[in-house]
């Protein structure tokens, strides 16, 4: 079993969870659903909640607080609870505002949409190009200060970015695309965050369900307006990606686990510091992924795995450019 991860100020279950699946991003979901999601991360000790203001325009946020007051508010320090600001639409635009007015508006938004007095961790869920990092973390050090929340992290910085804002306010974690479809955090980051003493979240960590026992099809990615403009879901990639991880599902079978469990196993180890929120709508995907912190990959298990995903095998961007918008992209 893999140890607990130190994730700011507390150790947090090697698998997070990320409720943007309880908006609709990747396909309908249920209040009622997303409660059992919740009930289930309790019930496996999963205590690491992601969400985000913008996630269904704070649905998903206002779930979680509906679920704290089904279970009893007494279950939120079971919890660490992160959440983020920082994306918002202007004259029908999406743009990014890391003002300190608007990031406070948005953070009371957030505590009171969950019905909490704070969080435990707040980022900034995409930079604003033209405002200096070292006011943003000074701005999200004065939300520590009146105790809005524990700790603050940003989401898609590079390791430059980091190091500045660090210098200013210490950063508890770093938010990034991190998985077997998806390697740039190695390009530094990653690093970065391991010589700061700063978490690395890996987000989207089994690939939008590309790495999993039952990846998107065609059928499944026409209706959904988030993976239908995404490049590696549209064909003629999509078709490539789905016959080269079909080599994946394989190995994780021959492994004895599920594709989930192993992509999620493979971001742990990867290092100490990093952190996987797998999303999902479903209770039995969500034990596969949080499986993961129970499997131990040895340096053979990890060369083979690198053997039918070699860095660079997906086909297409991670994102298209009208999905991403901001000035940090890594591809
Ligand atoms: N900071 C950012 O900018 C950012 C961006 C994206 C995501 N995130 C965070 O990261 C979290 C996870 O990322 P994500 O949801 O985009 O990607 P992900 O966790 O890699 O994949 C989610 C997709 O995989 C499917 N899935 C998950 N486990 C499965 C399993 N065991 N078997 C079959 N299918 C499975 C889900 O479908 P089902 O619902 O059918 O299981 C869903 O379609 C989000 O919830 C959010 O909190 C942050």
């Amino acid at each position: 079993m893999t140890a607990p991860r130190r994730l700011g100020e507390r150790d947090v279950f090697p698998v997070g969870y990320g409720a943007m699946s309880f908006a609709n991003f990747y396909g309908p979901a249920t209040e009622e659903g997303s409660h059992a999601i919740l009930d289930t991360c309790l019930e496996l000790g999963v205590d690491h909640l992601d969400t985000s203001n913008v996630y269904g325009s704070g649905q998903s946020e206002r779930w979680i607080g509906s679920w704290l007051d089904k279970v009893g508010r007494g279950m939120r320090d079971r919890f660490h609870i992160a959440t983020k600001a920082g994306i918002t639409q202007r004259d029908g635009k999406r743009v990014f505002d890391n003002s300190p007015e608007h990031l406070e508006a948005e953070l009371d938004g957030s505590l009171a949409r969950m019905g909490v007095d704070h969080v435990d961790l707040f980022y900034v869920h995409r930079r604003e190009r033209e405002r200096p990092i070292e006011e943003v973390a000074e701005a999200l050090g004065r939300l520590v200060e009146k105790g809005k929340t524990r700790t603050v992290g940003f989401s898609e910085i590079a390791p430059s970015s980091l190091r500045r804002a660090h210098a200013v306010h210490p950063v508890a974690a770093v938010q990034s695309e991190y998985s077997l479809a998806t390697r740039a955090p190695e390009l530094g980051l990653i690093q970065a965050c391991d010589e700061l003493g700063v978490a690395l979240v890996a987000f989207s960590p089994v690939g939008r369900g590309m790495l999993t026992d039952r990846p998107p099809d065609a059928e499944k990615v026409a209706p959904l307006a988030f993976l239908n403009v995404n490049p590696r879901f549209l064909e003629p990639n999509l078709s490539a990606n789905l016959e080269i991880t079909d080599r994946f599902r394989a190995l994780a079978a021959e492994m004895g686990t599920s594709a989930a469990a192993l992509a999620c196993a493979w971001t742990l180890q990867m290092g100490d510091h990093v952190i996987p929120i797998p999303g999902t709508r479903s209770v039995d995907h969500l034990k596969e992924c949080a499986a993961g912190a129970a499997l131990s990959l040895g340096a053979a298990d990890m060369a083979r795995i690198e053997e039918v995903l070699p860095v660079g095998w997906a086909h297409g961007d991670r994102y298209s450019d009208a999905q991403w918008v901001g000035p940090e992209r890594f591809s």
